[in-house]
Parts: structure tokens; sequence; C-alpha cells
């Protein structure tokens, strides 16, 4: 580890702050299914935490996108991949997704990242009180926000991705073929490419007009993401149809999917119970277009989805699954949970630009808004376990 202070710089836009080793970041490695992992802080931002007074030191590792070289060149210290338990306890960790469970020792530093335990997940008091007995504190990243909104997300790049894999899938089905595995595109223009290509290359062979979309969610970060991706591959606009809450409040099944050739579902769905938009009784009724659904929402357990043959995950390496009993088009459907993975470089661009002002508040974080009620947040989860979980945390 670096030492704490001897790598800061002065601060000219905010030189009241105190030097303190509580901006000490240790960007500690993601290993997860994601095949390339997404850093919440990139060379870009760490550069932007440096020349402010931050310390950043960053796990190697070979399985993120951008190359440790990056980070060392914007000035970040490199140390050893999976030693951030050893930092020092006032460093903060910051990670992407949950902490690996098979040595759960209890976690004593401040960590950042998306833990998954909040919503009574499966094993969530066991991941909790981790930090709990160990003196730490969760600020979950899923939860952060400012004036009720979320400061980051990766939706956009999950609709942008979902909708490109779908347009795949038409393209590849219309030639009765399924689509292939996947790679994550070191850049956002070789997908782009890649699906104008096998759109226009369907429509040629195969002399047909480009195929409407039906998106719902479409007023979300997800749903924007999905139209933007149907206009780059060229999608007239007439053939793109944007709906949402409004749309959707006659109640479904809606005709309207069946008739289109793909649907992209991007609604942000809450304890409530909504009509289901689309079944399979619903679809063998009367004449089907619908060809592809891409569950950009991946709602595959919960009891409320209103797409229930959207049930089962789907990964990378196989994209879609093939519903049976349906032919002429066939009809597939794709529920990948991580979609941003296939557009790592921008996705944790952008997620991180949105973090960073938030990043840089944490030299205040006693004070700073998104920080206290994100610590309210972790203190009342872990007042909701039983006393023998809660360590020594206050109450909320
Ligand atoms: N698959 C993935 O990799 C991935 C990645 C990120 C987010 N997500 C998921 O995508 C979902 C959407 O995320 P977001 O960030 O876009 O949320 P968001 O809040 O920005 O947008 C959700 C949109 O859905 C609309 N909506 C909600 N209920 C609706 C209904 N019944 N009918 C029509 N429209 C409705 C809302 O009005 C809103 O415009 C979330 O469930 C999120 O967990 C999935």
């Amino acid at each position: 580890m670096s030492p704490s202070t001897s790598a800061q710089k002065p601060n000219p836009s905010n030189t009241a702050a105190p030097v303190s080793p509580q901006r000490n970041i240790p960007i500690r490695d993601n290993p997860t299914h994601d095949p390339l992992t997404r850093p919440p802080v990139t060379p870009t931002t760490t550069r932007t935490l440096i020349s402010n007074g931050f310390t950043i030191n960053v796990e190697r590792s070979p399985l993120r996108i951008f190359a440790d070289a990056d980070f060392a060149h914007a000035g970040a210290t490199l140390v050893d991949e999976g030693s951030w338990p050893s930092a020092p306890a006032d460093h903060i960790i910051i990670g992407l997704k949950e902490l690996d469970d098979k040595n759960p020792f209890p976690l004593k530093h401040v960590h950042i990242a998306f833990a998954h335990c909040y919503k009574q997940q499966a094993g969530w008091q066991h991941v909790l009180s981790r930090y709990a007995r160990g003196g730490g504190v969760l600020y979950d990243m899923e939860f952060l926000e400012s004036e009720k909104r979320r400061v980051a997300a990766f939706g956009y790049h999950a609709g942008y991705a979902g909708a490109a894999l779908a347009l795949q899938a038409w393209a590849r089905q219309m030639g009765g073929g399924v689509l292939e595995g996947r790679e994550p595109y070191g850049h956002k223009s070789e997908l782009d490419e890649e699906v104008r290509r096998g759109v226009r290359e369907a429509m040629e062979k195969f002399g047909r007009g480009y195929p409407t979309v039906l998106i719902i969610g479409a007023l979300g970060r997800c749903g924007r993401g999905g139209i933007e991706m149907c206009r780059e591959a060229g999608l007239p606009d007439e053939n793109l149809m944007k709906w949402d809450m409004a749309e959707t409040a006659k109640g479904g099944p809606f005709e309207e999917i069946r008739e289109a050739d793909i649907f992209i579902n991007c609604i942000y769905l809450d304890k409530k119970e909504i009509p289901k938009f689309i079944t399979t009784d619903f679809l063998k009724q009367g004449q089907r277009n619908l060809s592809v659904v891409c569950d950009v929402s991946c709602d595959t357990t919960n009891p409320h989805n209103p797409i229930p043959f959207c049930s089962t995950p789907t990964y990378f390496n196989a994209p879609t699954i093939t519903l049976p009993g349906f032919s002429s088009p066939p009809l597939s459907y794709i529920t990948i949970d991580h979609l941003p993975s296939l557009l790592p470089r921008e996705a944790s661009e952008a997620f991180s630009k949105d973090l960073l002002p938030f990043l840089m508040q944490l030299p205040r974080r006693g004070e700073a808004p998104v920080w206290v009620g994100a610590e309210r947040l972790y203190r009342e989860k872990v007042w909701s376990m039983p006393r023998e979980l809660r360590g020594e945390v206050g109450a909320p």
C-alpha cells in the first residue's frame, strides 16, 4: 500500500478539506462471472481524484477492461490482486460487485459496492453481518441517492446492449439460426458496426424491411439506451414503439407486442402486481410477428414478472433460449442480468463519471447527504437483523 498522505497534492478547489487517510481508495478487483470486469473508478476518474488530493491504490487485474498500466499512468499505485483485506483499516475499498464469500471473515473497512443484500436476497443476513461484525460499513452503490435519484447506474448501457443482442438474434433467426455466444466488445463502435451489418444483411437476404421494435420502460435509463441502439442500427423512428406507464395503463396482455418483431422490456418493477405484458397462451392466439424478447429488466424470479415465460437466466455464451412450441417464426428470449458487460469500457466510463462528484465528497462523508443517507440505510438494514448479527452498529 502506498503511504496515506505522501502522494497527496494540494487541492486548489478544496483547500479547506482535511488531509484525511479516508482518501485512500484501494480499488479491489472484482472477479465475477463477467468475462471482463468493469471498475467503478476508471483511469479517467482516477486522474481527477488524484489531482484533487486523493490517493488511489488499484489492485492489479488481468480481467479488467482497463490495463493496469492505464491506472498507473493516471497516477494510481498498483497493489497486489486480492490484497485489499490487509489495507489499513481507514482505507475505503471500492469494487463493483459483491465480495467473494468463500472465506466470510468480518469486514473492518468502509466498502462501496453493489452488495445485493438489502432486498432480502438469498443469504443477505450472512453478507450484511460481515460488515457489522467487523466494524466496517457498507455504502451500497445501488442505493446511493441524491434528491431521490440514483447517482450512478448502468441502465443506459444495459438497454443498449440488450437491444443490440435482440437485433442480432432477430437477424440470425431470419436465416433459421440461433445467436451464438458473445464476447465483450473492446469499443462500442465495433458492436454498432456488427449490429448494423447483421441487420442489413438479413434484410437484403430475406427481402424485408427493418424490424419493428416495441420498448416498454422507454422513458427510463435502460429504455433510452435501447432506443439509441435501435437508431444506431438504422431503424427508422416509425419502426420504434416507445411505451411507458401511460401506454401500459390499459392493462395487458398486449396485441402490440405480438405484432412487433422484437419486444424489449425495460421497466422498473416495484413491489406492486401489474397485468402481464405477454404470455405464451396469448401468443398462441392470432397472428404473431414477435420472434425475439429481450427482458432487460430481468425479474426472472419475481412472482410479478410481467413476462412469465422469461423465467430462466441466460448468459453471454448462449444468449437466447428458444421457446418450444413456436415456429414460423421461432420465438426466443434473452434474460442476461449483466448486460453492460458487453460494453465494459463505455459502461464503466459512464458509471464512473456519474459517481465521481460524490466520490469527491468522501472526505466530508459525515455531512454529505449522499453518504449520510447511505450510512443511515446501512444501519437500518443491520438493525433489521437479529441482535446477535448486528455487531456494535449503532441504531439508525
Ligand atoms: N439486465 C441487466 O443487465 C440490467 C442492468 C441494469 C438495470 N437492469 C434493470 O432494468 C430495470 C430498469 O432500470 P432503469 O435504470 O432503466 O430504471 P428507470 O427507473 O430509469 O426506468 C424504468 C422505467 O420503467 C417505467 N415503468 C415502470 N413500470 C412500468 C409499467 N408497468 N409500464 C410501463 N412502464 C413502466 C418507468 O416509468 C420508467 O420510465 C431495473 O429493474 C434494473 O434492475 C438490468
